[in-house]
């Protein structure tokens, strides 16, 4: 494997912060239904996930869903492979979806139209980290934790080649 380091661009404590805030914002926005399905779409979201849903306090329920990785031509919009389903039923629920990064948006753009055609209640997107200036997509994440710039990231569930996951911090890959 290549040598490389791993500088730290957002500290546990950082993050630990805003997952904190995000959990209230979004506690008091579903205030009102008892349907909310937190769906993290795995791998990448794994960590952030278990954080968010200690920070709800409204019920809630837990799914998870994966789709082909990155890169794969399979995510031209409405095209997008499912490696492994949700368990449950969305229909009439308000799905919360839960990703790691958004970079170009064409993951979430996909997956967005593939569960539009379950016809949940609501569809809304949390997203730990955004790139903006790669977006090529028309998505919009609803929560961000944090704006990064155009850096390729590891840590806190996020890898690189599979591995860094476990970093409890987001570092930049330095080679
Ligand atoms: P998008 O379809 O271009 O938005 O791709 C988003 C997905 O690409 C994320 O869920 C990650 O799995 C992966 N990805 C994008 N940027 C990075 C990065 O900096 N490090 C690791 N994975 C990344
Ligand atoms: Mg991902």
């Amino acid at each position: 494997m290549e040598n490389y380091k791993v500088d730290i661009l957002i500290s546990d404590k950082d993050i630990t912060q805003r997952v904190n805030e995000l959990g209230k914002i979004i506690s008091a926005s579903y205030s009102d239904t008892n349907k909310l399905i937190v769906v993290g779409l795995l791998r990448g979201s794994f960590m952030f996930i278990a954080d968010l849903v200690r920070c709800l306090d409204i019920p809630v329920e837990v799914d998870f869903i994966t789709v082909s990785s990155y890169g794969s031509e399979m995510f031209s919009s409405g095209n997008v492979k499912i490696l492994k389903d949700l368990d449950g039923d969305i229909n009439g629920h308000d799905v919360l979806l839960v990703e790691d990064i958004v970079d170009t948006g064409k993951t979430l753009e996909a997956v967005i139209e593939m569960l539009e055609t379950r016809v949940p209640n609501s569809i809304k997107v949390c997203a730990l980290l955004n790139k903006q200036s790669r977006r090529i997509s028309n998505i919009k994440a609803d929560w961000i934790g944090f704006e990064i710039p155009d850096e390729f990231v590891v840590g806190y569930g996020i890898d690189y080649d599979q591995r860094n996951r476990n970093l409890p911090y987001i570092g930049k890959v330095v080679k």
